[in-house]
This record gives C-alpha cells, structure tokens and sequence, in this order.
C-alpha cells in the first residue's frame, strides 16, 4: 500500500517551503530525494512524519490519512532519523535505542523481554555492541550517527524515513549503514525513503529517485532516468560525464566544472 502523498504544502509561518507535491512511495521500495541546499528536503519528511503541523493536502499510510491516526499507530508504522537531532544529555546507547521501542509498549510503559531482544539486535545491526553503555555525547559523530539509526531500527517500523544518514559517517561506515538500509529493505521489506546528498549513492542504492529544486519535485524516475546530464546541468550546476557501474547496474558520474558560474 506504501504512503500517499497528495498536493502537499508546507509552511514556516507565511513562508511556503513544499510548493505542492504528488508522489507515492510504494511498499518494499528505497527511494531516495535528492536536491540543493534549502529546496525542502528535510521539510519534507518532516511533513510525511508528522513532525510538522503547518501543512496543507493529504498523506496516506496504508491507505489512512494521517491526521486521522494517533501519534503512537503512526510511530509504530513510521520511523524518521531526523537530519537535526536532539536528545537528552544524559542517556546511554542502550537507552537511546530503547527509545525506538516506546510507541510499542503498553500501559506502564515497560520493556518486556521482547522488546529488549530488539533493543539487542538493533545495537548489534549497528555495531554497538561495545558502546551499549557509554554516554551518547561522549560518542564521535559517526558513533552517535549510528546510535540514532539504531533507535530507527529498534522501532521495527515499516516505513523508515532518513534524513541524511551517512552524514557525518567516513566512507566504510557510509557503505555499512546503506547496505544495512538494503538488508533490511529485502529481508524485512521495509519501504525507505531516504535524503541523500551524494548522487552516486542515491544512484546505486535506489530503487527511485525524487528531485526537489525549490519546494518542488521536478523529475521522479529510477536512477537512469533521473541521472542525466540536463539534470546535473540544470539542477546541480555541474557538468559531469555518465558511466554505467556494471557490477551494481547503475548509472554513476563524475563532477567535470560548474555548469554555470554563480
Ligand atoms: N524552522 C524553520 N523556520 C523557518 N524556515 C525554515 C525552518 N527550517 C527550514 N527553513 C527554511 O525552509 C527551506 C527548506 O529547508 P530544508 O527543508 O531544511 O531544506 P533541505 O533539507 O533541502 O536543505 C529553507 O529555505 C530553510 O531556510
Ligand atoms: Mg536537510
């Protein structure tokens, strides 16, 4: 069924920042948005997760409209790694990724049994294991990065929504959190709806892509149709040579010179 989205608009105050947006996403697939600095990106999942109130239009879970949800249902369906964090100073990786299970608990609000076997798996999926009892602030940003996906994964939701997961990750890590987006995409058919900012890895890990340039989706298509050179051109300033990557059969390019000077 996968989410709905119809003629959404989405406002800071009287600014208009989503300028009416129609898309699906749907079930077991990995799309990716993609766009320049400031065109709405985090706004928008900000919106789909109900993070943001000053919105106009529809969004569907499953054929529901979310307003008509309560905030747990659509946190037990719905997981979203913001791209600005905040956190309680003084809790450990174990209890940041227990957070993930709260939506799911009953009265009391207690951890049963299940529940830490989650907790459990989802800091073993992220590599935490020796961490699980260290303070999150005194984590380096790829550490924390992970604790966060960790509290995602522990939430075992079916829609996941990442805003940018790879930030502040070097490469090996880079490749392990995508690659765990696309284990758990397959094993657990999880539907992902990532923000990414290196095209090539939105290339090669999407099943689509969405291009948002100024609070609006211009192109949605899957990796070769999006990864062309008018794109590159016309939305992110570059001229670029394509190639094709035969061994995960994708498009990727690389950046030659600014297509236009500012
Ligand atoms: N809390 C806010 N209040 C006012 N304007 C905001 C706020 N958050 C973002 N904006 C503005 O909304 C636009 C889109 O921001 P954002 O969705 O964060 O972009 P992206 O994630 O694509 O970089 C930008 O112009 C940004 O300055
Ligand atoms: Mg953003």
């Amino acid at each position: 069924m996968g989410i709905k989205v119809e003629n959404l608009r989405a406002y800071y105050g009287d600014k208009e920042v989503i300028k009416g947006m129609d898309f699906e996403i749907k079930d077991k697939e990995i799309v990716s948005i993609i766009g320049p600095n400031g065109s709405g990106k985090s706004t928008l999942l900000k919106a789909i997760s109900r993070c943001l109130k000053s919105i106009t239009g529809n969004i569907y879970l499953d054929g529901e409209n979310i307003n008509q949800l309560d905030t747990e249902l659509v946190a037990r369906k719905l997981a979203i790694l913001p791209q600005i964090k905040n956190a309680p100073e003084d809790i450990t990786v174990e209890e940041l990724v227990s957070y993930g299970r709260y939506p799911h608990l009953g009265f009391g609000k207690k951890l049963g049994k299940k529940d830490k076997e989650i907790v459990d798996w989802a800091i073993e999926k992220t590599g935490l294991e020796s961490f699980r009892t260290r303070n999150i602030i005194t984590l380096s940003g790829g550490e924390r990065q992970r604790a966060w996906v960790g509290m995602t994964l522990a939430q075992k939701p079916k829609f996941l929504l990442l805003d940018e997961p790879t930030t502040f990750l070097d490469i090996s890590f880079q490749l392990e959190v995508l690659e765990l987006v696309k284990e758990l995409n397959e094993t657990l058919n999880i539907s992902v709806v990532m923000v990414l900012h290196d095209l090539n890895q939105a290339a090669r890990y999407s099943d689509r892509i969405l291009v948002i340039d100024n609070g609006c989706l211009c192109i949605s298509g899957t990796p070769d149709e999006v990864i062309t050179d008018r794109l590159l051109k016309h939305v992110f300033n570059v001229d670029a040579d394509i190639y094709e990557d035969h061994v995960n059969k994708c498009p990727y390019f690389i950046p030659r010179k600014i297509a236009f000077s500012l």
